[in-house]
């Protein structure tokens, strides 16, 4: 119990770091990459993502992911954990969606990426 608590701590932590920090070029290239494999892939299937069609609802919507603390509730909102989810997600209801390692880290930088919505605060 301590230690979950612990985990939730440095789960509030880590996502009150992000704020306000302009992604760098880099970062850029790889979420202008992510949001067109997210599309290829078929996120919007299940998931409501701003600028990609269609927009499912039988997953959570993903609007403004950078700001949530938790993956799944799981694990910790961060860029290299979120990569690993989307590779497996076997522990959440979330089915698999085969992809390479490289589209994970690319679809991980475009939900970490600047405001995804004009609705963004
Ligand atoms: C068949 C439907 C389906 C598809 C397609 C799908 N997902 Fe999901 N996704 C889900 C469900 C259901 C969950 C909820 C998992 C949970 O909380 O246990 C989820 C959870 C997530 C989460 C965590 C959301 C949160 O609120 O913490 C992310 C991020 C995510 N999906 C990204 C993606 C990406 C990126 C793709 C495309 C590669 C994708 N999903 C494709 C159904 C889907």
């Amino acid at each position: 119990m301590g230690v979950r608590i612990a985990f939730i701590a440095a789960l509030l932590l880590t996502g009150c770091e992000n704020v306000g920090i302009a992604p760098n070029p880099a970062g850029a290239e790889a979420a202008a990459r992510g949001r067109v494999a997210a599309e290829r892939l078929g996120c919007g299937a299940c998931h409501v993502i701003p600028g990609i069609w269609p927009a499912g609802t039988s997953g959570p919507s993903l609007e403004n992911f950078r700001h949530r603390a938790a993956i799944a509730g799981r694990y910790a909102n961060r860029p290299d954990r979120l990569a690993d989810f989307l590779l497996d997600p076997s522990e959440t209801a979330m089915p698999r969606q085969p992809m390479s390692a490289r589209d994970a880290a690319d679809i991980a930088a475009f939900l970490h990426s600047a405001p995804q919505s004009a609705n963004a605060r």
